[in-house]
């Protein structure tokens, strides 16, 4: 019978013993009140973002938000692409375990019953909400957003969301063209409005009816951007992706300015993430579907009321809505921040932690027989302390942190399904690790049948500095191996 997960336990070997020794240190009992608990999720966000030093991009409510918070500034997903990625963070185990690839597979009858981060939530007494994106729609949540095992109300999806590709935007040619990335009038679409807008006003309903609930809430807000076309000249690609992030910033502000309102602020911690980065033109490429930091690197930042900052005092308020379009205010630096390398997986022991609930175990391998376990390590020792201070930048941190992620892909050289090719044409995996000083993948030999990863069978490597080659541009794994050249 062939070994699960076998690409895992490769790696997992090295660093196997430096782990478990880490773990036992970062458990405990950890008391709060039942914080209740925000979760947003935006898609297909990488760190452009002024917390994270983009000059560019224009978001100071998220700003704000990182000023009071916890910001991992080398957070990677497991895979750069949204349905793997969220069934990976929201079940706390990696694709392999997952077995989803694709978009094509639900995880409960095809991998393994495992629970939900808003399941553990929900079966220790919190009502739990989706608004919006959160599980990827379709077979990967069975359709359903993993209803009702996840959620204690049915998830809400803006009815604007169909709009999708209605005619919108006019063209040169002066006719209304389908999904162009174009400024919209929103007295002129359809209803009215558009689907992120749609989801602040329905989280903000949520919120206002859990203020005086006796149970602990947790609610996740999925925000999701429109696909950028990649006929569109480079240049306003890149302008169109920053327009999108201040957009969507503009949504959490209102979002966050009502937590304010509501006097909310001091018994709920909010975490922010994505389910993976995005790709601007980095090494000719658009979108997310690989192993580069550009498509795996992800915002996550954490504010825990009364630990990543001062409980505000009675009227002040820590998230008033700024507007990104506004004269240029000062930006606002992160409020603590981590250099190490941490990966989304990360989440379900790290939200069950802060919330004071137990830590599920870590898995056993195989685990597909364990409906409650993590595979990512807990992050509550980085709040522990009011001492952490790791500031960005400063390298030569703790040197045993990694993030993996995989990619899959369907032959050595690129074709028509190479971005996303089905569970049964997958040929090739590129497995990736992430250290504070470098990226190393290597793409091997895989049996979709049998979910096994042939280590003996190396199909190419890369090697990447981050000191010396921040964006990865000069593969240097042949000088390291002697190995094959990457074809990817
Ligand atoms: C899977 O887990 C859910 C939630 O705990 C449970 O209700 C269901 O019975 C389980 N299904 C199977 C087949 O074990
Ligand atoms: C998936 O959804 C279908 C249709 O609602 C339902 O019959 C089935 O039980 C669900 N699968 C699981 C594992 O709950």
């Amino acid at each position: 019978m062939p070994l699960p997960g076998q690409g895992l336990l490769w790696f997992g070997v090295v660093l196997g013993s430096i782990y478990a020794s880490r773990e036992s240190a970062t458990q405990g009992n950890w008391t709060t009140d039942a914080l209740n608990v925000l979760l947003i999720i935006v898609d297909d966000l990488r760190p452009s973002l002024g917390c994270y030093g983009d000059r560019l991009a224009k978001s100071p409510n998220i700003d704000q938000l990182a000023s009071h918070s916890l910001l991992f500034y080398n957070a990677f997903a497991q895979q750069a692409v949204c349905a793997p990625s969220r069934v990976s963070f929201l079940t706390g185990r990696r694709p392999d375990t997952t077995r989803l690839y694709d978009f094509n597979s639900y995880w409960r009858v095809h991998a393994g019953n495992f629970s939900t981060i808003p399941q553990y939530f929900k079966e220790n007494g919190y009502v739990t909400m989706s608004v919006g994106k959160v599980f990827h729609p379709g077979i990967s949540s069975n359709h359903s957003d993993d209803s009702p095992y996840s959620w204690s109300v049915p998830p809400y999806h803006p009815s604007s969301e169909k709009y999708e590709n209605t005619k919108t935007c006019r063209g040169p040619d002066g006719e209304l063209h389908a999904n162009l990335l174009c400024p919209v009038d929103v007295a002129d679409v359809p209803e009215g409005t558009l689907p992120d807008k749609q989801s602040t006003e329905q989280a903000i309903q949520l919120l206002t009816k859990m203020k005086t609930s006796a149970e602990p809430f947790f609610l996740a807000v999925g925000y999701h951007k429109p696909h950028i076309p990649f006929r569109y000249p480079k240049r306003k690609i890149r302008q169109s992706y920053f327009a999108s992030v201040s957009y969507m910033d503009t949504q959490v502000g209102r979002l966050l300015s009502a937590l304010d309102d509501l006097q909310l602020a001091t018994g709920t911690m909010v975490v922010l993430t994505s389910d993976h980065g995005w790709s601007l033109g980095e090494h000719g490429e658009w979108a997310k579907y690989s192993n580069f930091d550009v498509s795996t690197r992800v915002p996550l930042m954490f504010y825990v009321p009364g630990r990543t900052a001062p409980l505000p005092e009675a009227g002040q308020r820590l998230f008033p809505y700024v507007d990104p379009f506004a004269p240029a205010s000062e930006l606002l630096e992160p409020g603590q921040s981590v250099l190490d390398p941490v990966e989304l997986v990360a989440l379900f022991p790290t939200l069950a932690g802060l919330a004071g609930l137990h830590v599920p175990p870590l898995c056993p391998v195989p685990s597909f027989h364990v409906e409650l376990c993590r595979e990512g390590q807990s992050l509550l020792k980085y709040f522990r302390s009011s001492s952490v201070e790791v500031e960005p930048g400063l390298l030569g941190g703790p040197r045993e942190s990694i993030a993996y992620s995989q990619y899959p892909r369907p032959a050595d050289s690129p074709q028509w399904n190479s971005d996303k090719p089905s569970l049964k044409d997958i040929k090739v995996m590129g497995y990736s690790i992430r250290t504070i000083d470098y990226r190393y993948t290597v793409w091997v030999s895989f049996d979709p049948r049998e979910f096994l990863a042939n280590f003996s069978e190396v199909h190419a490597g890369e090697l990447y500095f981050v000191d010396s080659d921040p964006w990865q541009d000069h593969n240097v794994y042949n000088g390291s191996q002697g190995g094959p050249s990457p074809r990817h």
